[in-house]
């Protein structure tokens, strides 16, 4: 899925956002101790520039991905960070490793839990992860007009073949009405203490096509499953569909041919919640 140089080359909104809720949770943050999980950490920047200088100098963290070659990245780039090591996890794993159950004082993820079908055992995977007493701050995506364009490009029986699990990638809460209230009752339902759950407008600008284009080659699953002949095709309907469902302002200067600028607006949940000292019985756990 995420391509790890297109990725750190073209993930300036999610840099930007995951800063954001890193300053605003500053103080929690500073006042952390043990040790730390950043699930979906994707080339560990942010996990190594925003997160590890927040921490307490003797707290240690685990990058997690699903992405073996995000994961080797990440070892690579951050080898001199030995409050950091890095490891393969899929977040939504039914086999949880009997080894992480329970060994994390806090856990952190940033633009990565929409990327989960099953935002319940995800959610049970976390807090199984957590000590009593630990916290999770997760921040992602809620909705985003892009996967309307994955839903309708999947209409097109030329593209449908290499897009047969095209529902994986539209997020749970992209389809939610209420989705803060959704992941409120989630998060409630796994056991958690909510002490904050909220869902925000947020937006960015992309300065020319090509920006858009490039932070699409980055993230977009489909791309590299469609064979060469019809890979451009795919990737201007693309374009076009994700086009005609943004705003485009006029460029003063001229640096793009097509000469405007894009508005992408997107909605994003934040949850920090805790686990209690006190377990609660429940029987699906
Ligand atoms: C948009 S990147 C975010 C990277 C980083 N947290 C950041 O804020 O820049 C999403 C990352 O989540 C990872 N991911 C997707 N599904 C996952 C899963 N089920 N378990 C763990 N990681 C997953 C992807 O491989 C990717 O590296």
């Amino acid at each position: 899925m995420y391509m790890v140089e297109e990725y750190v080359n073209a993930c300036k909104f999610q840099y930007r956002d995951a800063l954001e809720v890193i300053e605003e949770f500053g103080k929690e943050i500073s006042e952390m101790k043990g040790k730390c999980i950043d699930i979906g950490c994707g080339p560990g920047n942010v996990t190594k520039t925003l997160l590890l200088p927040k921490l307490a100098p003797e707290v240690q963290v685990v990058g997690a991905d699903i992405s073996k070659p995000m994961v080797e990245y990440a070892r690579k780039k951050c080898s001199e960070e030995k409050r950091l090591s890095f490891i393969c996890l899929n977040a939504e794993t039914e086999d949880l490793p009997n080894e992480l159950v329970e060994q994390f004082d806090n856990v952190f993820s940033f633009f990565c839990l929409h990327w989960c079908v099953n935002p319940w055992r995800t959610f049970n995977n976390i807090w199984r992860m957590l000590r009593p007493g630990g916290t999770a701050l997760t921040m992602f995506l809620a909705r985003n007009d892009g996967f309307d364009v994955y839903m309708s490009l999947y209409e097109n029986p030329r593209y449908r073949p290499y897009m047969q699990d095209v529902d994986c990638f539209v997020p749970y809460y992209h389809r939610c009405k209420d989705q803060r209230s959704s992941l409120r009752r989630i998060l409630e339902h796994t056991g958690f203490e909510v002490l904050h759950c909220s869902k925000r407008e947020r937006s960015y600008i992309f300065q020319n096509e090509q920006s858009l284009i490039n932070h699409q080659l980055a993230v977009n699953p489909f791309i590299n499953r469609f064979p060469e002949e019809l890979r451009e095709e795919f990737l201007e309907d693309l374009t076009q569909g994700l086009l005609r469902r943004k705003i485009l302002f006029r460029r003063d200067t001229d640096c793009d041919q097509r000469g405007y600028r894009i508005l992408d607006v997107y909605d994003i949940l934040v949850a920090h919640v805790r686990k209690p000292l006190e377990e609660a019985c429940h029987e699906d756990r």
